[in-house]
């Protein structure tokens, strides 16, 4: 039986990046959709779960994406509202590859630092990467502070992100150099998680920082969100700090993208979002033993 994944996107166009992953995985077709809302996507789960007998239900499969993390939150549930008894396939959000980009920092830190009880700062935190960053902090035992240049932002993704998954997310507004500096008073964790080419973080306000043990910059387009780093750091000791650029987890971001859409045709009734992302993301990564190059 054919693979066949369905990829709901809410952009006006479809993700060509999520595309190419998913045939990269093994999916033998996948259907663009573009411009899905809460609205319209009924019949196309109709036409998803009504079609193949039980057994083979699981070689159909969805995946949620699109630039707005929101949308992506409101169409996933959405097309859960559709399912009912085995009626059912299994679906991966991954809006702007906000789980996958997020898991994959997050589980390459977990595995070089213990992140309990860490004060952890993320900055532009209001963007897809961003709030799903901050989720699997928390729920790694971190004590999370959400900033953004402004402050209602920052408050509305936190109230979502706690909402949903039952952190205690911490609004900061960091709309300056002088905000940020404050903002990482006590911090041993910092990750920016920025549009792409936005410098967020000078070198001199974490290079000599007093407690800072582990910087993160997802942006992988030039000039990089933290300044004095390589995108191709990953656990790279600068200044006495471990370093991660966007490229240092990229490469397990991608493996992680290609193995969690083929678990979507495992069964018929996994839902994929940041907490079974981040599990998958640490199981790929394995029981490697952290570096010791402090
Ligand atoms: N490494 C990978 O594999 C990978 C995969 C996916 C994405 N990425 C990268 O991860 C980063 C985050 O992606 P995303 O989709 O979450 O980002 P995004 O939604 O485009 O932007 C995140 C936040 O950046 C802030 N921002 C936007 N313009 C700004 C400006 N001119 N100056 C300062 N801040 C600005 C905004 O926060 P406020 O307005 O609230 O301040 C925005 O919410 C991007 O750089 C993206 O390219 C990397």
């Amino acid at each position: 039986m054919k693979k066949l994944l369905f990829l709901l996107d809410t952009d006006p166009l479809p993700n060509t990046f999520d595309i190419v992953v998913a045939y990269d995985a093994g999916v033998d077709h996948v259907t663009p959709l573009a411009g899905v809302t809460p609205a319209n996507v009924g019949k196309l789960v109709e036409g998803v779960v009504f079609t193949r007998p039980p057994a083979s239900k699981k070689f159909s499969a969805l995946f949620v994406t699109g630039s707005n993390m929101a949308d992506g939150e409101a169409l996933l549930k959405a097309v859960r509202r559709q399912f009912f008894g085995n009626f059912r396939v299994s679906v991966m959000l991954d809006s702007n590859g906000s789980n996958t980009t997020a898991a994959a920092a997050i589980a390459q830190l977990a595995r070089d630092l213990p992140l309990a009880g860490k004060r952890a700062v993320i900055l532009a935190g209001t963007g897809p990467v961003g709030q799903r960053a901050a989720v699997m902090l928390a729920r790694e035992g971190a004590e999370v502070v959400l900033a953004s240049r402004a402050i209602d932002r920052a408050n509305a993704a936190c109230r979502a992100m706690n909402e949903r998954f039952k952190t205690s997310l911490t609004p900061a507004a960091t709309p300056d150099a002088a905000a940020v500096s404050a903002c990482l008073t006590g911090a041993q964790i910092v990750m920016t998680t920025g549009a792409a080419g936005i410098e967020l973080l000078p070198q001199d306000l974490w290079a000599n920082h007093p407690t800072l043990e582990a910087v993160l910059d997802s942006n992988a387009t030039p000039p990089l969100g933290v300044a004095g780093i390589e995108m191709q750091d990953r656990g790279t000791v600068r200044h006495g700090k471990r370093c991660y650029g966007a490229l240092g987890f990229g490469g397990l971001k991608l493996a992680l993208q290609r193995h969690c859409v083929m678990q979507l045709f495992e069964r018929n009734d996994l839902i994929l979002d940041a907490p079974e992302v981040l599990a998958e993301a640490v199981a790929l990564l394995g029981s490697t033993a952290p570096r010791d190059d402090a």
